[in-house]
Order: C-alpha cells, then structure tokens, then sequence
C-alpha cells in the first residue's frame, strides 16, 4: 500500500514540458517524450505497441511507417539467447526481398530540427539459413548514402546511428540492397530529437554525421550500454579488453556546464581509462579502405575523478600523428566535462596520443571518446510540398508500385511513372505524373493541384468518375493532360477548354463512358456543351456536335435569343448557371449582312480573292481590325463547304492557326470573318520583288517554317480523329505584326479524317497544283501524311525562293534534289537572304525532301517536323542551350553515386592500441 502511494507521489511529481508526451508511471517514474522521440520495432505484430522493459521506452510497430517488406521473427534459438538485458524490438524484424530501394517515413515531424536517428539489426537466424542469410545493404538517409550495414554475425547486433538536421516535417530512412549480398532487414529504428545547441558541427541539413564509435572508457566489463534515461538516448558502447589501460572511476556525480556542446551523460564520466606513470595514452584508428577521403570528427572528453592535493597536477598534451592536435597544455577539471575536438581528415590513419607534460605528476586520462564520419548531403531532397502531395495521393489510391522514399532522388530510385526537373540551385520538382492503367477509381483528388510544377499529367484508361475539377486548370505548368478512357461525367471546365484552344494545353479527354446531362437538355441550350460532348468540344469531331451545329446553321431560318450565335465574342459573357459549363465553343459572333457592310465599308478594300470569294478588310465597332470573307455566288466552294470550314474554325484554336472571330449567313449571303493578319502571305513575302520590300531573312523564315509547322502539327496531332488541311501552301500561310507571326488559313477543304461523315467526303482532287501529294492524286488516299508532303514544299519555297513550279515546268522537289544530291546547297539557296548558319540551312534542305518523298510512309510526321525546325533555329540562334531544366542534375547524381560507391567500406570501427610508449 504504502509502495504503491509512493509510486503514485513520484508520479504527480512529474510534470511535462507543453508539448512533450506524458508517460504515466510505468514502474515507479513518470517519463516525459519530447514531440519526434519516436521508437519503432520493426516487424512487430501491427497490433498494439509495449512499453520496452530494458530501456523503459515505449515501442510502436511499423505497420504506419511502410508498405514492403515482410515480417519475421527471429529463431527460437537465438530468442532464448536474447537475455533480459536485450530490448524486446530484436525479437522481430522486417526483411526486404524485392525493391531496389525500401524505405520506412516517419511524418510529423518539426521541420528543421536536430535528430539522432539510429537503425537497429539482429539477424538471429530469422530465414534459416543461418551466416548465408547475413547481408551487406546500404543505409540511406532521405536521399543521401548515410553508410553500409554490414551485419557479419548471425547473432551480435549492429547499430548505426547518425546525427542529422531533418529539414522537413518528414525523415525516410532506406534500405538499399547490394547485388549478391544478401536481403536487407532491420529490426528497430528510433528517433531522438537533440537541443541546437548539442553537436553544433552539424548546423543544417548540408552536412550530417554517422556515428564511427561512440565510447564509454573505464567501466567493468560487467557495466550495461549507457542510454536512456542519460541525456538523449545515445549509446555509449563499453570499450572493454584494454592490455594496458587502467581504469579510474568515482561515484560522484560528473557535471557538465550550462551551454555544453555534448552533454555526456555522469554514468559515461564516472569511469576513466589512464596508464602507468610516465606513459601517454595511445589510440588510433584507420580511414575506411574503400574511401580514404572521408572527414572525420573526433571528441575526446575529460574530467578529473578525484580531488588532488597542492603537489599533484595532471597536464597532458593531445598529438594527432606527430602534430600538436590541441594547441595548449590541459589539465581536466574535476568532476566537471571538458571536450577537445574537431575535425581531422587528409590521411590513412589516425593516431592520437596523449602525453603528459613535463611538470605532470599524474598520467594523463580519458573518460569518453566519440568518432563521427562526416556524410555530405549532396544529393538534394525533392521540393516539401511536392512530397507530402505526393505522398498523400499514393494514400488516396493505395499506390503501390516503388513508392518509396523520396520521389526523384536519388535519380536511380526514381518512383515509376514520376518525372522530375533537376535544377542545380534548387530541390527537384514534380513534373510528371503517369498514373495511366492503374486501377484508380473515384474522384480526381484536389491534391494534385498541390503539385504546382506538373507539365505533363496522364491519368487514361483508370476508373475515375465525378466532375473533370477545375483546379487543373489552375495548374500553371501543365501542358499535357490525358483523361481519356475513364468514366467522367458532368461536364469539362470552360477553363481548362480555354487552355487548351489557347494552344496551352493538350488534352485529352476521348472514350469516356459518360452520361448526357439531363437537366441541360441539348437542344434547348446548344451552346452549353454538357458531359458527352466535351469529349468533343476540346478536341474534336463528334457526329452529334455536328449535327447540333449543322442544325443550327442551315435548318432553323429564325433565330431565337438562345440561338448559338448572337452574343457578340468581345463582349462581357455572363457566367451560365452551371459554372463549369462550356459556353465559349460555338460562341463566335454572328453578323448580319448589313452589319458586314458597315464594318468594311461597303466591301471598299478588297485585300484577296480565294476559290471561294473576295476577302475585305474591315474594323469592328472596337477598331479590331478584320478580313471579310465573301461568298461569292458563282463560288465553286458550296455552302457546304462553307459550313465545314466555319465547323473547323469554330473547333479548333491554336496560336498557329487563323481565329474565326465571327460569321455571317443571311439570306443568300454567308461569310467568314477572322482575325486580320496584317502581313499578308509567306508566298507574297517570298516572291514580292518590289523596291522597298525587304526579303524575308533566314531566321524570319525558320520562324513562319516553324510556326506554322505547329500549327499543322496541332491540327493532326490535338484533334482526334486528325484533321487535314488539304491545301497547304505558302499563299494560306498568313502573317501578323512585326515579329511576322505565321498562322495558317483557310480550312474550307480541311475534312475530318476517318470519321462516320467520311462518306459524305468528295473523292474530287482537292488543292493546289504543285503541292499535291502524289500518292493522293493517284490513289485518293488521304493522310496526314499529305499536308506533310505540301508543307514540304513550303520548306523548299523557303529555302530556294522558288515557286513550286518553276518556268520549264519543273517541279520544285526535282530541281533541288538534283542540285543538293550534288552537295551543292549554295545553287539552291535564295539569294536574297542575306547571310545565314550554313548547318542551319542543310538541316532543312535536308528535311524537305524526306517530306516529299514519293511514298507516304517515308515521311515525318508533323512532330518530327516540329523537332527539326527547332534545332535549325538553334543553330541559326548560335544556342546551343543545355537543355533548359536537366542541366546539372548529372553533377549531382554523380557525387550521389560517388558516395554510393564509396559504401563498400568496411565496417572497420575503432582499432584501439593501448600500451605504454616511451616518453
Ligand atoms: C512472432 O511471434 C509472435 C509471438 O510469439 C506471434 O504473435 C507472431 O505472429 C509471430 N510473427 C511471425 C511473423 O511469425
Ligand atoms: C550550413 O551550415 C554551415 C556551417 O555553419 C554554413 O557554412 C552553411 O552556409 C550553412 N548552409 C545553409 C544552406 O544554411
Ligand atoms: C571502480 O573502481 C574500483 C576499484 O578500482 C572497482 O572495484 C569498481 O568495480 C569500479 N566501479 C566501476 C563502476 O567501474
Ligand atoms: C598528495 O597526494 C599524494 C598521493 O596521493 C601524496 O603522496 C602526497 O604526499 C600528498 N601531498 C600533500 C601535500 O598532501
Ligand atoms: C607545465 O609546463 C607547461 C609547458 O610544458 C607550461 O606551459 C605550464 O605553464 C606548466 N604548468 C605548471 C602548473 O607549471
Ligand atoms: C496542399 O496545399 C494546401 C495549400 O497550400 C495545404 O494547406 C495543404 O496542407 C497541402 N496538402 C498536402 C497534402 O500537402
Ligand atoms: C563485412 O564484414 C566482414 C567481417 O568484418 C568482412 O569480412 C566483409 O568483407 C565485409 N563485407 C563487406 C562487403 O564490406
């Protein structure tokens, strides 16, 4: 009774600091935790933890700290020889034998903070196979190599500890296999976080140090590991078996000054080890093999364990390999802790000796020596926020796959379907995410929007439903998004559209089992595109949009107010009741015939003539200049034609390809009213020969070549089924400002290809003379391949100056592949260029002919084009730019792998020699 009220009264006597965990009296004391003193057993079974009777501590299983790996117990025979002084967390263990890299995270944490992080290992035969099944693995810390566990005794723990600043509220501590060397396990894992003011060598997270021998000098054999409750739950081993070391020891308390970078617990600074008189005291230990370069850290502490008289005095001097280490003659004060240290490095071995000085009377002392590899941190962290979004969407679709540790780096370890940016100056980012086929089902989570730097997000052919949110498109970077085969409904946000006509973004949305939108009945509202037709709307052909749309345009003669062509494109447009719904598709202005006449002054300035009609120049009410496109009556292009090319416009918006801002269609009268483009056409640009016309120079022309390749390269490659222009040609290249921005036009023979209207397709050549594919003429069979082939004689129009078909009716494509099979590119270059990068030239004088080869299949496709012409004007531009973002991510993961490499160290510790030197 009276045991018990005691044990209580010890028990209300503590009281934790705010923020600490509070114990309750297990045994007869009370233990406060601070907030990161976390004791994990791994392979325990994940039910409930257990307070340890060794250490006292509390333990928790590991289940919440990792998802690989397998649980074990460790054999009946070695459990038996696991005596009271072992703690329980050895019993078990969790082994890893498949992935490269397994790792435990322990989240919470108080970022920036110092930690002691220590791993523990008992094999005890837990497979059987008794030494086969010891292994040789690599602990890494976060990104960084930390050091090799060499675990070489079946029986004998193995510890390794290091001290490091956590920099986020997160620590990953991996486990890394080595071929042929066994499978990596572990058997407990703990963190103990440490004051600033403790160790203060490490300052932040650019340098950490792995514990090479931390020791306890003097004791009995007999005496246990000092640990907890001593200040900070470090281990200090017992160095035993010294030949000629005599210990010294005091049962007086050893006290350590307020400020004290150590704090050594009195248990460890009761026991000293000193020699003979006259003698120094000698230790030393070996650089690891494997890489002599290492820094090392070394503390030597001290205290005076009695109390001397006048006549005695201990002063000793410290030598490292013949050198002065310490500067000064010392004497340790008594009872109190004093620590020499710093930093050695640069050689094979390192000798200390303690000699005493001449006016000595005592021999000198040593009652605690700690020996730290200093492990560079040079492989950087992925960015904190990427991490824990990350992190938290492999929780919401229970990923799997090699999820583990950090999500780019090491680059070797680089999580399946992730892609990261390396930048040198700064963490690594999340750029990709290729979740495609995985199984995902559900809503599309709003923690992907906390991956700010994401280009490129895959999420095809998985089981999502619910609404396609609109925070993707507040993803600033994001260039590519692939939603196709999931089973989405509700209704595409207009903002992410809008990106994506912008030319922004590439998306894909197709095959996706979705359900019309009841309440929003299609005909009542056909400007507002619900769920099924989105699919459309982003990118293309769907038979019902165009049906809708022909509906609207041919067949209903009276407008209504809810037609889909009143509101005017500039002006203000009120949000629908349903804001996510799509209202920009068909909203391009309708304008009646007199409101034509008005805008371009009654047809005043003709500006063109196409096989379709006369084009006029016109101003809006807002000053916006416009080209007018008439159809004429005696037209060869029917209203159908008409229709198809207002239904192409309308879909597709590209930065490449002319805008529709508007059309007409009253009585006989229908027009098409674009963007004005200031600067006429590349074939005027190119063939104009007047006076004050200045020739278009070799980077001008890239420029038009490549812009207007993307914008041939957007038609075929966004749209699904492709569209093809058919009619690609320097005159429906437009130009626009004074940077000649190229744009291409006319899509009044664009068709969709290989869609269900195909029937409707006229198998009547279309196009222009000296551009047409020639497969297609002979064969009507049309590809995208075929505007591949015309937009390969604009390259050689760009290049030669030449028409297609030169006077003697040459054929463009023959004149210069005669001449460039020659090598001969200066007779076929355009004289009036001026002066150019000659590599950059035969890049494309190269690549046109590959375009116009005979067989369609022999040609690039859009993209390829795409390529080429960029790295022509890089050329001509004199850049020859490292690519952008991925610079400098080789530096770093060459020193990464340097390190790795360095992890075939042995697991040599201390090699003590002890005995006495002649002074
Ligand atoms: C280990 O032993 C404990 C109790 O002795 C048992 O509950 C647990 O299931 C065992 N674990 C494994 C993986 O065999
Ligand atoms: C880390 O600490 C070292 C030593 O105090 C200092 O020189 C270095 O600038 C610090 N680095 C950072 C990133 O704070
Ligand atoms: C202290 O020293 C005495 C005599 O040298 C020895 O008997 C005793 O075991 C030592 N105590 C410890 C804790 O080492
Ligand atoms: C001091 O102690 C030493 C040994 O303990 C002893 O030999 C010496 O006589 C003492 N001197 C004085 C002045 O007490
Ligand atoms: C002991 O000798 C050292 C030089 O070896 C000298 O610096 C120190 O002052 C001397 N100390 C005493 C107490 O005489
Ligand atoms: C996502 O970002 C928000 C706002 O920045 C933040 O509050 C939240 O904690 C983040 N979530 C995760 C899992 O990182
Ligand atoms: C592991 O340690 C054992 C015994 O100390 C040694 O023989 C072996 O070479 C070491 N293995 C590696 C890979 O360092």
């Amino acid at each position: 009774m009276s045991c018990s009220m005691l044990a209580l009264k010890l028990t209300l006597a503590v009281s934790c600091p705010q923020s600490h965990t509070f114990l309750p009296g297990v045994r007869f004391w009370s233990i406060c935790l601070a907030p990161g003193f976390i004791s994990i057993d791994c392979g325990s079974p994940p039910s409930a933890g257990y307070v340890d009777v060794v250490t006292w501590l509390p333990y928790v299983p590991d289940a919440q700290f990792v998802d690989a790996g397998v649980s074990h117990n460790i054999s009946a025979e070695h459990a038996g020889m696991i005596d009271l002084k072992l703690p329980r967390l050895y019993n078990d263990l969790r082994s890893f034998p498949t992935g490269a890299r397994n790792c435990y995270t322990v989240r919470s944490l108080t970022p920036g903070t110092k930690y002691l992080v220590r791993a523990t290992f008992l094999h005890g035969n837990y497979d059987g196979l008794g030494p086969g099944g010891l292994a040789v693995f690599d602990l890494h810390l976060g990104v960084n190599f930390w050091q090799t566990a060499n675990v070489s005794s079946v029986s004998d723990t193995f510890q390794a500890e290091i001290i490091a600043v956590v920099p986020d509220d997160y620590v990953q501590v991996c486990l890394v296999g080595k071929k042929g060397l066994g499978t990596p396990f572990i058997s407990g894992l703990e963190l103990r976080p440490l004051p600033d003011t403790l160790y203060p060598v490490v300052a932040n997270a650019s340098l950490s140090m792995a514990v090479h021998g931390r020791y306890n000098l003097g004791p009995d054999d007999e005496k246990p590991i000092v640990r907890y409750p001593s200040p900070h739950d470090r281990v200090w081993k017992v160095l035993a078996n010294l030949r000629s070391w005599n210990p010294a020891n005091t049962t007086g308390t050893v006290r350590y000054v307020a400020g004290d970078q150590f704090e050594v617990p009195s248990a460890v600074m009761q026991t000293a080890a000193t020699v003979d008189d006259g003698f120094s005291l000698r230790f030393y230990w070996g650089a690891y093999e494997s890489n002599k370069e290492l820094d090392y850290f070394a503390v030597l502490h001290m205290a005076e364990l009695r109390r001397l008289n006048g006549s005695e005095a201990r002063i000793c001097e410290v030598y490292l390999n013949n050198g002065l280490w310490y500067s000064k003659p010392f004497s340790p004060e008594f009872r109190y802790s004093s620590s020499m240290f710093g930093m050695v490095a640069g050689s094979t071995e390192y000798s200390f000796r303690i000699e005493p000085t001449a006016n000595s009377t005592l021999p000198p002392l040593l009652n605690a020596l700690e020996i730290y590899v200093m492990v560079p941190t040079a492989e950087r962290a992925t960015h904190g926020g990427d991490v824990s979004a990350i992190m938290a969407i492999k929780a919401k679709y229970e990923i799997k796959r090699n999820w583990m540790g950090d999500p780019c780096g090491p680059k070797i370890y680089l999580w399946d379907g992730v892609g990261c940016n390396y930048a040198i100056s700064s963490a690594p980012r999340i750029t990709s995410l290729n979740l495609s086929s995985n199984g995902l089902a559900g809503e599309i989570t709003t923690l992907l929007s906390n991956l700010t730097a994401l280009q490129n997000l895959d999420l095809s052919h998985n089981s999502l439903t619910g609404n396609i949110p609109e925070f993707l498109a507040q993803l600033p970077s994001l260039a590519v998004l692939d939603l196709t085969g999931n089973k989405f409904n509700g209704s595409v946000p207009e903002s992410l559209l809008k990106r994506s006509q912008e030319g922004a973004l590439s998306l894909r949305i197709e095959a996706n089992i979705s359900s019309i939108n009841n309440d929003q009945p299609q005909r009542k509202k056909p400007t507002k595109i619900s769920a099924v037709n989105l699919a459309v709307a982003a990118v293309v052909l769907s038979v019902l949009v165009v049906v809708v749309v022909t509906l609207t345009l041919c067949l209903r003669r009276r407008r209504t107010e809810n037609d889909l062509s009143v509101r005017p494109l500039n002006g203000s447009k009120s949000k629908e009741d349903n804001g996510d719904a799509v209202s920009l598709q068909f909203d391009t202005r309708q304008f009646s015939y007199k409101e034509l006449k008005t805008i371009t002054n009654s047809f005043e300035k003709s500006i063109g003539k196409g096989g379709f009609g006369v084009v006029y120049l016109g101003y809006l009410e807002d000053g916006t200049p416009v080209a007018v496109k008439m159809r004429s009556e005696s037209s060869s292009q029917g209203v159908n034609e008409f229709l198809a090319e207002a239904l192409h416009l309308i879909r597709v918006h590209h930065r490449n390809l002319v805008n529709l801002v508007g059309h007409c269609k009253d009585g006989q009268h229908s027009a098409l009213v674009y963007e004005y483009m200031s600067e006429g056409t590349l074939q005027e640009k190119l063939r104009e020969k007047s006076p004050n016309s200045v020739p278009l120079t070799w980077r001008q022309r890239l420029r038009i070549s490549l812009d207007s390749a993307q914008g041939l390269e957007y038609l075929h490659k966004a749209c699904t089924p492709p569209l093809i222009h058919r009619d690609v040609k320097a005159a429906n290249i437009l130009l626009n400002g004074s940077n000649l921005e190229a744009k291409i036009a006319d899509f009044g023979l664009s068709k969709a290809f290989n869609n269900d209207l195909q029937s409707h397709v006229s198998t009547r050549v279309v196009g222009t003379p000296g551009y047409l594919d020639p497969e297609y003429y002979t064969s009507f069979q049309l590809s995208e391949k075929s505007d591949v082939y015309s937009f390969g004689i604009v390259l050689l129009e760009v290049v030669t100056g030449q028409p297609p078909i030169l006077p003697e009716s040459v054929h463009i494509v023959q004149w210069a592949r005669q001449r460039l099979a020659k090598g001969d590119i200066e007779s076929v270059v355009d004289d009036n260029m001026g002066r150019y990068d000659l590599n950059s030239v035969w890049k494309v004088a190269d690549l046109a002919p590959r375009c116009t080869e005979q067989a369609a299949s022999q040609r690039p496709a859009m993209a390829d084009v795409v390529v080429q012409l960029k790295e022509s004007l890089e050329l001509e531009e004199g850049c020859e730019r490292v690519h952008g973002s991925y610079a400098g991510s080789g530096d770093g993961y060459g020193e990464n792998s340097d390190t790795a490499s360095q992890s075939t160290q042995s697991g040599r510790v201390l090699d003590l020699v002890s005995g006495p030197a002649a002074r």
